[in-house]
């Protein structure tokens, strides 16, 4: 008698992929013209589509103050998505996907505008099958925020009922204080329950980051060692080589503490010291990520335990480079920080005792971000003190960007006739390891919007146990008065910030 085998979904690709594609919907746009949608958005929302992941009658509505037509917004999205998609150029993916391109024209407090938009996704719905899903991504000014999610709940089109949903997508930053995240939080929560909001924190939706979750929870050996009878510090990095660009309106009276500290490094942070989830769905998830944010604190020798810089001109890279003053837009009296760094500590029975420094800056020598945890001295080293002169830390580095992949530091015998130990690395590398290149984190959020899918999503109680946090940082660097301490371009940041580690007995990374 012959058997039937059943293909198990589990060990077809092709199959796994199924649960992955976004059922019937369409996503509205606003900020069409500005550099994130550019950049990131539109080529992501083709990826998706090159990559089957959208549902064919899939529709992308641009809200714009242009006086364009639809046509004219088609070719926006065409022109960026061939600037700057990840995935080869398809026509007729480009086809299909511009089938569903609709635009309107209108600035956010005119209601009329408000009336064709709702009126374009209810002509939407009955052509292309949308079934009145739709999710409103605002990449626009944080300012903008309560003005559009206002405007979405006065003309009907926030509204989730039982057979159709509505999402609104808010992207960084969500506030600029603890007062203004809740004030904020107040508004988008009158239009929309918590379970439709989606905060956007891209560094959750980067491969490397999920990837601290494979590490830590799918091995039996890094956990054991995750605590502070083994790791005696931790440092979470983002630095960038490049300064504010075009960017001094948005990053002026911001600074860099508000910019990255806030969101991506107090995430990272969640990440790497959060007890086990029971699961990764969103509710267990986020509920070990609060109980780790509420157990962390700033220092309470502020003076000590922070520092901020500002990058000023040097040669960086070959090329002379102007300073943070001498960029385009920038007041002659700003104070705001391009180099923040902060010790955070953590009180629960895992890590106190373990300071976190984290620190991130602009104009530093690389562009990089990593998590380095750093582990105590052998109790007892049974060789002779010469032996071990260059020796340094074991260290557990994860590779968030660029060069992503993790990294073991420990001694090793130097070959040769004497016993001599030398620090070396242990690498591993995503490009040496998959063949398959890892989709951009904002492809990977992207769909979990359109899948209702949030475990990647800091709810509102993230954010305000961050600005916890940080308030009490910001208030204190506000009171000095002073400006940062400035840093030349192109090295890694102020004299306070070596200091810092200094005085704990340790020292940065360069990477
Ligand atoms: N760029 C990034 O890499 C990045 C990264 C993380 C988060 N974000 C966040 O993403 C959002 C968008 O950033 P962005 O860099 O794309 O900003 P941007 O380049 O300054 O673009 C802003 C967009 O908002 C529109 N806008 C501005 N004022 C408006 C008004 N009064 N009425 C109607 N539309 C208005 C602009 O349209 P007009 O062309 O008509 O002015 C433009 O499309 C911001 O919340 C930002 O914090 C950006």
């Amino acid at each position: 008698m012959t058997q039937t085998t059943r293909p198990n979904p589990l060990r077809d690709p092709m199959d796994r992929r199924i649960p992955r594609i976004a059922g019937p919907c369409a996503l509205v746009m606003f900020g069409v013209t500005g550099d994130l949608a550019t950049k990131k958005l539109m080529p992501a929302i083709y990826d998706l589509a090159n990559r089957g992941l959208l549902p064919p009658g899939f529709a992308l509505v641009g809200f714009a103050r242009r006086d364009w037509a639809t046509e004219d917004f088609a070719e926006v999205v065409h022109n960026a998505v061939k600037a700057n998609a990840r995935t080869p150029f398809r026509e007729e993916v480009w086809k299909q996907l511009s089938e569903g391109i609709r635009f309107v024209a209108g600035e956010l407090d005119d209601d009329a505008a408000f009336d064709r938009l709702k009126q374009t996704i209810q002509e939407l719905d009955e052509a292309r099958g949308t079934g009145g899903n739709h999710a409103f991504y605002l990449s626009i000014p944080p300012g903008l925020f309560p003005a559009v999610v206002g405007q979405l709940r006065s003309h009907g089109m926030s509204e989730t009922t039982t057979s159709s949903w509505s999402r609104v997508v808010i992207e960084k930053p969500f506030g600029h204080d603890l007062r203004s995240a809740q004030e904020l939080n107040e508004v988008v929560s009158t239009a929309f329950p918590s379970s439709s909001v989606f905060r956007i924190d891209h560094y959750l939706g980067k491969e490397t980051v999920q990837n601290l979750l494979a590490l830590r929870f799918a091995n039996q050996m890094f956990e054991p060692v995750w605590n502070n009878n083994y790791v005696d510090h931790v440092q979470i990095t983002m630095a960038e080589d490049i300064g504010i660009g075009g960017r001094a309106g948005y990053f002026d009276g911001i600074g860099a503490a508000r910019d990255v500290i806030q969101n991506h490094l107090l995430q990272l942070l969640a990440l790497t010291a959060m007890e086990e989830p029971t699961s990764f769905e969103a509710r267990q998830l986020r509920a070990e990520k609060q109980k780790v944010l509420a157990a962390a604190r700033p220092p309470e020798r502020l003076d000590l335990y922070t520092a901020r810089g500002r990058y000023a001109a040097a040669w960086a890279g070959g090329e002379k480079v102007g300073g943070y003053l001498d960029e385009p837009r920038i007041p002659p009296d700003s104070t705001t920080e391009t180099y923040a760094a902060i010790r955070v500590d953590i009180d629960n029975r895992r890590w106190a005792g373990v300071p976190f420094y984290l620190r991130t800056g602009k104009r530093m020598p690389r562009r990089v971000t990593e998590i380095a945890l750093g582990f105590k001295q052998a109790p007892h080293l049974p060789f002779a003190k010469t032996d071990t002169a260059e020796l340094g830390y074991n260290a557990l580095v994860l590779r968030i960007q660029p060069d992503e992949g993790v990294t073991l530091r420990f001694g090793a015998k130097v070959p040769g006739t004497q016993m001599e130990i030398r620090e070396v690395n242990m690498d591993f590398a995503y490009g040496g390891s998959f063949t398959e290149s890892s989709p951009e984190a904002y492809e990977r959020l992207i769909l979990d919007v359109l899948l209702g899918d949030p475990p990647l999503f800091p709810q509102h109680e993230e954010v305000e146990l961050s600005w916890q946090i940080l308030d009490p940082i910001l208030d204190y660097w506000a009171s000095l008065g002073t400006p940062p301490e400035d840093y030349e371009a192109g090295t890694w940041g102020p004299a306070s910030a070596d200091e810092m580690l200094a005085r704990d007995g340790f020292a940065w990374r360069r990477p």
